[in-house]
C-alpha cells in the first residue's frame, strides 16, 4: 500500500525526500495547476523540470500520454528520476500511468489538488487514460511511492470541482460508515468539516483496497453509484455544454442505484427516501433526456465490473453495507432511468 501522507506539503514534501537521491524530478501540471499548486510546490523542491500539459478530461487521451512520454525523453530521464503529479485526478491517473510505463515505470508521486483527487483517485493505484470514448478504458495498477494531501489546495478548486468531490465522501460513508453519513446528511457542502472527512474517506478507500487491491471482490463496493453514474458521464462526456463532473453523474448513479436497492428489497423506503433528499439538495437533478435512455443503457455494457453481457453492480443493503456483483437486468437500469427523471 502506497504511503498517504495527510500534511502540510512542505513538511510531506520534505520528509518524502529526505534521504533519497533521485537522478532528475520532473513535475506534471495543467494550466491551473501550474497557476495556483506549483508556486508552493515549486519552492520545496530541488532542482527540477517542468511539464505542462491542457487541464480538462477531453486530454486524458494517449496523444497527451505521447507528449508526456516526449517531454520526459528530451528530458533524459533515466529509471532513476521521479515524477511529480501536481493535480486532480486527471494528472494523477495520465501522469502516473506515464511513469508506470515510461522504462518499464519509474518512481512517481501523487500531489492530489481537488477535493475528488485527495478522497478517490489517489489512492488504489489505478491509472490510465481514456480511449475511444470509454473512460479509463486503457491502463494499469500500479502504486505511487507516495500521495502526499495538503487540503490547502482546495482553496482555488472552483466550488463546482469541490460539489463534485463530495460525491466519493458521500459514497463512502454509504458504503461503510453510518455515524459518519448521520453526520454529513444534515448539513450543507459549506458547513462540512472538509479535513476531517478527507481523512476519512481516505482510511476507508485505504482499509478497502488493502483487502482486495485488484479487484476481485470487495474493492468493488467502492463502485456502488457508478454502473449508471459512469454510463451517464461517458454518454456526455462529448456533449460540450451539457458535461457533466465526475461526482455529478455518480450523485445522480447513487440516487438511481438506490432506487434499485430500494425495489429490490435491500433498503427500506425512509432509508432510500433520505439518499435521495440530501442527494437531490446538493447536486439538483441532472436533466436526461428519454430519447438518450437506449444509449446510456448500451454503455453500462462495457462497464469493467462485468462478466460477459451481464452487467453486475455494486449496491449497497442498508446504510454503511453494500454488496457487489449484484446483477441487474436492462429493466430494472431503465425504471431506474424513468425513476430518477419522475416518468
Ligand atoms: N484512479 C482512480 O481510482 C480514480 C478514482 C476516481 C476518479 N478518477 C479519475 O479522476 C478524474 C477526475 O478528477 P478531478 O475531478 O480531480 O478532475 P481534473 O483532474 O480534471 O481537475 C478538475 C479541474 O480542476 C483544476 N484544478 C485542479 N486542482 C486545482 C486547484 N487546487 N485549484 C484550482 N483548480 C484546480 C484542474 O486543472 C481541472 O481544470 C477522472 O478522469 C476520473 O476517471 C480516478
Ligand atoms: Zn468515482
Amino acid at each position: 500500500m502506497a504511503q498517504v501522507i495527510i500534511d502540510n506539503i512542505s513538511n510531506s514534501l520534505g520528509s518524502f525526500l529526505e534521504g533519497k537521491y533521485y537522478s532528475k524530478i520532473v513535475v506534471l501540471v495543467d494550466e491551473h495547476t501550474k497557476k495556483f499548486c506549483y508556486p508552493i510546490v515549486k519552492s520545496n523542491l530541488p532542482n527540477h523540470k517542468l511539464i505542462t500539459i491542457k487541464s480538462g478530461e477531453h486530454n486524458k487521451t494517449i496523444a497527451t500520454c505521447q507528449s508526456i512520454w516526449e517531454q520526459m525523453t528530451n528530458f533524459e530521464l533515466d529509471r532513476h528520476s521521479l515524477l511529480i503529479n501536481l493535480g486532480g485526478g486527471v494528472i494523477g491517473d495520465m501522469g502516473g500511468f506515464c511513469a508506470a510505463t515510461y522504462k518499464r515505470g519509474i518512481d512517481f508521486i501523487q500531489i492530489p489538488t481537488t477535493l475528488l483527487s485527495q478522497v478517490d483517485a489517489s489512492v488504489g493505484g489505478k491509472l490510465g487514460i481514456d480511449f475511444l470514448g470509454f473512460k479509463n478504458h486503457i491502463g494499469v495498477f500500479s502504486l505511487p511511492n507516495a500521495v502526499l494531501i495538503d487540503a490547502f489546495f482546495l482553496q482555488t478548486l472552483p466550488k463546482n470541482e469541490l460539489r463534485s468531490g463530495f460525491a466519493e465522501i458521500i459514497k463512502h460513508c454509504l458504503i461503510r460508515d453510518k455515524n459518519k453519513w448521520n453526520e454529513i446528511k444534515v448539513k450543507d457542502l459549506i458547513n462540512q468539516d472538509l479535513a476531517d472527512l478527507i481523512k476519512h474517506s481516505v482510511e476507508i478507500k485505504k482499509a478497502v483496497v488493502a483487502e482486495d487491491p485488484t479487484e476481485k471482490g470487495l474493492r468493488k463496493i467502492l463502485n456502488f453509484g457508478h454502473t449508471l453514474g459512469h454510463a451517464i458521464e461517458t454518454f456526455y462526456l462529448d456533449k460540450g455544454k451539457k458535461r457533466l463532473l465526475h461526482g455529478e453523474a455518480i450523485a445522480a448513479g447513487m440516487i438511481m442505484e438506490s432506487y434499485l436497492a430500494f425495489e429490490k428489497k435491500m433498503i427500506d423506503e425512509k432509508t432510500f427516501l433520505d439518499i435521495e433528499e440530501f442527494l437531490f439538495t446538493v447536486y439538483g437533478r441532472v436533466e436526461i433526456d428519454q430519447i438518450d435512455f437506449e444509449n446510456i443503457l448500451a454503455l453500462t455494457q462495457q462497464d469493467k465490473k462485468n462478466k460477459g453481457k451481464i452487467v453486475r453492480a455494486a449496491i449497497i443493503d442498508g446504510i454503511g453495507s453494500c454488496q457487489y456483483d449484484v446483477s441487474l437486468s436492462k429493466k430494472e437500469m431503465l425504471r431506474a432511468l424513468q425513476y430518477y427523471k419522475g416518468i
